[in-house]
């Protein structure tokens, strides 16, 4: 009985690699959380799960790609604040819902936004770049990675704030490929995930203005929240989750479910994502229901704003 259980085991999922869908361009934040987390879930699926950046319309056409494939667990994908609570209130003909119409594994990180700027801009602070975009808005440019995106999304709110919707904004395939024209100079802010700006911030390529978060980041404990940096009214938290079609067989959820759990409980993995600011998910953020209740909750709060901002 012992060698036939051993065998009805080896043909559970998964029985051959995983993909799992980045609907943005490598070495943004959604690109670096999912190989960070999906790094870890290979060795505890005893399957390797393969990165596949599907970029385009904010993130929207990968998810569509990832949550439209046959539920069978080999296809999923990371996902973020944009493409699962922001993107339906910005695309009135979304091919999926991330309500009804998908199968959530869970939360990989918290991922706080940061306004970023080029290190060469003139504004000293938050006070000097906010007094600066609104005397002048048409003469600075902001990256994104397109509509929906977390980085159009959150600076879309930064503009309703500040009334200054008029900012030239440039869409990008990723904020990876948008922060490198942010080093080079040639854009002047953008709003984006900690993650992949964090070393940049460190290494004193790009600046910091402040961070939307009630907190300071312990992975950059020089930049002040907005509310310290006198912008209380812009505090927005951003997170990375994964989700796949929904009609995924249980023991595919509850296998990606634990390997998850496994990973963000891996001391080497905690390291990798706090060292680069991310914020580590609660015990219930990590389960499909508890994640299914934040995008819900965030969807709820971002539908109203993004439809005044868009009204400006
Ligand atoms: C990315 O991975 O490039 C970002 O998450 C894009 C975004 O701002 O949503």
């Amino acid at each position: 009985t012992l060698a036939f259980a051993g065998a009805a085991q080896a043909q559970g999922y998964p029985t051959k690699p995983i993909t799992m869908i980045v609907p943005f361009a490598a070495g943004g934040p959604t690109d670096i959380i999912a190989r960070v987390v999906a790094d870890h879930m290979s060795k505890t699926l005893g399957q390797q799960i393969v990165i596949e950046n599907v970029a385009g319309a904010g993130g929207t056409t990968g998810i569509t790609r990832a949550v439209t494939a046959a539920p069978d667990g080999y296809t999923i994908a990371m996902g973020h604040l944009g493409t699962f609570s922001a993107a339906p209130a910005t695309y009135p003909g979304l091919k999926y819902d991330p309500i009804n119409g998908m199968q959530t594994i869970g939360l990989a990180g918290g991922t706080p936004i940061l306004i970023v700027a080029r290190k060469n801009l003139e504004a000293p602070d938050l006070k000097a770049f906010v007094a600066a975009v609104k005397a002048n808005p048409d003469k600075f440019n902001e990256a994104h990675a397109g509509l929906g995106s977390v980085s159009w999304t959150t600076c879309t709110l930064l503009k309703g704030i500040l009334g200054t919707p008029k900012i030239n904004a440039v869409a990008y395939r990723g904020t990876g490929p948008a922060l490198n024209d942010l080093v080079s100079g040639q854009i002047d802010f953008m709003c984006d995930q900690i993650v992949s700006v964090s070393e940049q911030v460190k290494a004193g390529t790009i600046k910091a203005y402040a961070i939307a978060s009630a907190q300071r980041s312990p992975a950059l404990p020089d930049v002040p929240t907005t509310k310290e940096a006198g912008l209380p009214d812009y505090q927005i938290e951003a997170w990375n989750g994964i989700a796949g079609p929904k009609g995924m067989p249980k023991e595919a959820v509850d296998k990606l479910v634990d390997a998850l759990d496994k990973a963000l409980n891996d001391e080497g993995t905690k390291k990798r994502l706090l060292d680069l600011g991310a914020v580590l998910p609660t015990a219930e953020e990590r389960t499909p229901a508890g994640f299914a209740a934040l995008i819900k909750r965030d969807a709820d709060k971002l539908t109203p704003a993004l439809s005044a901002a868009s009204k400006q």
